[in-house]
């Protein structure tokens, strides 16, 4: 018989970006856990808060079943880098995951392929996993250019010391993000089949093929039809995690 393999519990990551009191925040997180203690959540869940927030996050989340990231780390272990935080201060404050790559940090800190691959190398050796964002603009979107950007990114963005465990892919069109915008189905499935064809052939040493998230516009909408997609494995949710009711709507239909 021709059985489908059942895919793997999802992961919902919220990337909460630059928003976000500590009165604010720590009601929407008792919200959270509220329903989290009521419900029965088939996802793993990960809050990428504004560092800021991160100490007092720590003390709260043991116990739930959420995890903490931060949003991006610097390369170094410490030193004078003022404004930076590096992954190991990220892993003193109970992060299990961080964001690198993320197409803002591309666009507007200037950020290359090789700062990212320096920046998720150095997560990997504080045992952090990472989230690794890839995805093209408008401009190559509409230009077809698509499959030259993901490959570019993708072949100096993931350090040798990726596995299975330690590294996330996350696919965000830049075009979708905070547009209302979503590519079709097709158009995932294509660009996430694509992602995995480029690791297997020119990243040999990654021996699993890697977790690919999508990110761009995910709602409590749209969140179910993206999950049954066989190439997507969770989704990187940016407006939507800041509120209770679609950030729910988006672990229900995750579970
Ligand atoms: P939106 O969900 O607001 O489009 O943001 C996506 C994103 O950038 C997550 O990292």
């Amino acid at each position: 018989m021709n059985r489908k393999k059942k895919k793997p519990a999802p992961i919902i990551i919220a990337n909460w970006k630059m928003n976000g009191t500590l009165i604010d925040s720590m009601q929407l997180f008792k919200d959270l856990r509220k329903q989290i203690h009521e419900s029965l959540v088939g996802c793993e869940i990960v809050i990428c808060p504004p560092f800021t927030l991160l100490r007092d996050f720590a003390e709260k989340v043991p116990g739930t079943g959420v995890k903490l990231g931060g949003q991006n780390c610097h390369h170094a272990h410490h030193g004078a880098f003022t404004g930076e935080i590096s992954a190991m201060q990220l892993k003193d404050m109970m992060c299990d995951y961080v964001i690198v790559g993320h197409s803002e940090r591309r666009i507007q800190s200037s950020e290359g392929s090789e700062l990212v691959q320096k920046k998720a190398a150095h997560a990997h050796t504080e045992k952090l996993t990472t989230i690794i964002c890839i995805g093209e603009t408008q401009y190559e979107h509409d230009n077809d250019l698509t499959k030259i950007i993901i490959r570019e990114q993708l072949l100096h963005s993931i350090p040798k010391s990726a596995n299975n465990s330690n590294t996330i892919i996350a696919y965000e069109p830049v075009w979708a993000i905070g547009t209302g915008k979503t590519p079709t189905d097709e158009q995932i499935s294509s660009t996430h089949q694509y992602i995995k064809k480029i690791i297997a052939e020119e990243l040999p040493h990654i021996e699993d093929s890697l977790r690919i998230v999508y990110g761009g516009s995910v709602n409590k909408d749209n969140a179910q039809e993206l999950l049954a997609n066989d190439h997507v494995d969770g989704l990187l949710v940016g407006k939507s995690s800041l509120n209770m009711i679609d950030f729910w709507g988006i672990i229900d239909a995750a579970s």
